[in-house]
């Protein structure tokens, strides 16, 4: 017999998770009203015929408890994850239901013991699974709820990344460096490979990690670049010495980044440079500059008196006069 619900949003199974962290959107409270209104009324007009078979009722909650007794393990290390709060915290909307936050209402499946009745959001579309974190995740500073990021774009799903029942290493979520990278190299180990190279930030030892400088959730800056202080690149945050602001700005250092001249990934060249010779770097921009004809006071070349002689080896190590190659505060030159 078709019982009326007790609550119209354990009817709606795809409806109660947004209650955790929103207050209630009306219109798909109304909207789903009315349709369960509408299935309501089918079943008192059959009144008479066969009641319908028992799988087509909607799965109901049923509580973590119930969930234990047949996934004794998950239960008990559930007790120790910070999604714990899910079970205790009245205002999340899940109390003693935490575990059907994630897999929906349960009762069906309590029943049948079938994993077609339950929702197992590793073999859901990662947009889908995504879906029933943001429900909970959105909005919130860390830039988690960013779905900009390129991970969210190329079906990367949170828990790709993110194992809600394993603790330890690579657990709910890597904070040791090298956890970090283990992670990202699964899957970008072309980059892994540039940090092999002689010159590289300290990856393979375990002193920095991908997160250093990247934000996985994505940022507004192109390549999900971290960010620090006012929205400068994340490099700052170590580099402080090259954000300036300087009088004499060097503009690539800032319009184009820090990518113009070094290989943030590693490199074969001493400093990261993206050449092996720091002239190379340069003349890359600047081999346009005017040949000097006297009486102009024009700069590189090759002809006397312009004062970059380029076959001279004095001149060929730029930064040897132009030291300040990041930006200076007294020489509009960047001499020092
Ligand atoms: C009576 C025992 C029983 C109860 C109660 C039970 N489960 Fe299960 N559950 C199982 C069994 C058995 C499987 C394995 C099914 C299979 O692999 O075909 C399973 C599998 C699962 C899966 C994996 C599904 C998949 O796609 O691989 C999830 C998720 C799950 N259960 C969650 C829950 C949640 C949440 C609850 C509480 C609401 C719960 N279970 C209550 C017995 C139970
Ligand atoms: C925050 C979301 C979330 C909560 C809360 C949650 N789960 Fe899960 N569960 C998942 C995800 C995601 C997976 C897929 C595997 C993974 O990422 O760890 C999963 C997988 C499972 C599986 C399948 C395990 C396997 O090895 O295939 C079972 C069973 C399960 N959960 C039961 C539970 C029970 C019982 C609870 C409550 C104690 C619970 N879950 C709470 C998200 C959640
Ligand atoms: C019902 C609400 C809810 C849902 C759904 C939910 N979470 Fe959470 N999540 C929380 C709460 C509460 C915490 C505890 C930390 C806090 O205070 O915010 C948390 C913490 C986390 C943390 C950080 C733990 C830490 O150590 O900082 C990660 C990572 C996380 N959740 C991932 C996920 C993923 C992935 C999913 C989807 C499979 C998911 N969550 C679904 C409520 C939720
Ligand atoms: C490409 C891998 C990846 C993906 C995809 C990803 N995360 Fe994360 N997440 C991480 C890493 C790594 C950290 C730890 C960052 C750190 O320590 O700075 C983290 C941290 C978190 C935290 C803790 C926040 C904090 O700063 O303490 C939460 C919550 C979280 N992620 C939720 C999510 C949710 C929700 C999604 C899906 C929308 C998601 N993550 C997608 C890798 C990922
Ligand atoms: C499950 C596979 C997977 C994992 C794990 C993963 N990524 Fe990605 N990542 C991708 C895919 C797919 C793309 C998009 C295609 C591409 O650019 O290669 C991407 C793109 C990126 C980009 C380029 C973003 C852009 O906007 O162009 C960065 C940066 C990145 N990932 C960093 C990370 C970091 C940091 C981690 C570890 C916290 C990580 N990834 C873990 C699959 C993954
Ligand atoms: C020192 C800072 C730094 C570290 C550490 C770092 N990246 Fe990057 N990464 C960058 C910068 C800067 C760019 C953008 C380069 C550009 O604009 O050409 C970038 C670009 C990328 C891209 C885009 C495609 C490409 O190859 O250029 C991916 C993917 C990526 N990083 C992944 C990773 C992963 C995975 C790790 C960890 C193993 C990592 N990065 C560590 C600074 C860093
Ligand atoms: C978490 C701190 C941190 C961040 C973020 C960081 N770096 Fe570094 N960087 C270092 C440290 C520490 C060194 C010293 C070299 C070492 O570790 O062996 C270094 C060295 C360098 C060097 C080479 C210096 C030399 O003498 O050979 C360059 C170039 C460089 N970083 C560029 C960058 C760029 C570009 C970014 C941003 C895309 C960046 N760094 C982000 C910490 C950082
Ligand atoms: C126009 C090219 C150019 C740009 C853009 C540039 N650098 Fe450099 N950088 C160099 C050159 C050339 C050297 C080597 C200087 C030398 O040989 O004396 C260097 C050296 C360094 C060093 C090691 C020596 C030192 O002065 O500490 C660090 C660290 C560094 N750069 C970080 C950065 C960061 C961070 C950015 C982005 C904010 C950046 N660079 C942008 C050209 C550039
Ligand atoms: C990515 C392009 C690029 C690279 C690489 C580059 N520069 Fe520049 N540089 C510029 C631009 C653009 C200006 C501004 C030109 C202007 O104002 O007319 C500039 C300005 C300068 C100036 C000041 C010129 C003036 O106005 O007095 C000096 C000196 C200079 N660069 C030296 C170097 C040196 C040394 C290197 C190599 C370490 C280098 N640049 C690499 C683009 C670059
Ligand atoms: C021996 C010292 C020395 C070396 C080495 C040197 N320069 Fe210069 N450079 C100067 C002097 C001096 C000026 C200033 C000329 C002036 O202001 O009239 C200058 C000016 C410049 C300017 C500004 C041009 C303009 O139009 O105002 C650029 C760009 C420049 N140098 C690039 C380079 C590059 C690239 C290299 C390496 C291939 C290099 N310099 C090597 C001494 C040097």
């Amino acid at each position: 017999m078709f019982r009326p619900p007790r609550d119209m949003s354990m009817v709606c199974a795809s409806l109660p998770a947004r209650r955790a962290s929103r207050p209630p959107c009306w219109s798909a409270l109304i909207a789903a009203a009315l349709l369960c209104s509408a299935t309501l009324g089918g079943a008192q007009q059959q009144t008479g015929a066969p009641a319908p078979p028992p799988d087509n009722k909607p799965a109901t909650y049923v509580g973590s408890d119930t969930c234990q007794a047949c996934h004794e393990d998950i239960f008990n290390a559930f007790q120790k994850s910070p999604h714990h709060l899910v079970e205790t915290d009245k205002k999340r909307g899940f109390d003693t239901k935490a575990c059907e936050s994630c897999h929906g209402p349960g009762s069906k499946h309590a029943d049948s013991v079938s994993a077609a009745d339950i929702r197992n959001p590793l073999k859901l579309r990662p947009a889908e699974a995504d879906k029933a974190c943001l429900t909970c995740h959105l909005n919130q500073p860390t830039h988690v709820g960013r779905i900009t990021s390129s991970h969210a774009k190329n079906q990367v799903a949170c828990v790709a990344c993110h194992s809600i029942h394993k603790n330890g290493p690579n657990g709910l979520v890597a904070r040791k460096a090298v956890e970090i990278n283990q992670l990202c190299t699964q899957c970008h180990a072309d980059v892994w490979a540039s940090f092999q190279r002689p010159y590289k930030h300290r990856l393979p030892e375990g002193a920095m990690s991908c997160v250093d400088c990247h934000n996985p959730h994505g940022t507004f800056l192109p390549r999900s670049i971290q960010t620090s202080r006012a929205n400068e690149p994340g490099c700052f945050k170590c580099h402080g010495d090259k954000a300036g602001p300087f009088v004499f700005e060097h503009p690539p250092v800032r319009l184009e980044g820090c990518a113009a001249c070094h290989e943030p990934h590693g490199s074969a060249n001493p400093r990261m440079l993206t050449r092996h010779q720091v002239s190379l770097v340069c003349l890359e921009c600047h081999s346009n500059l005017t040949v000097p004809t006297p009486p102009t006071n024009a700069n590189l070349g090759s002809t006397p008196p312009a004062i970059h002689d380029l076959r001279s080896p004095r001149f060929q190590n730029c930064t040897n006069c132009h030291q300040k190659v990041h930006g200076s505060n007294v020489s509009r030159d960047l001499f020092k």
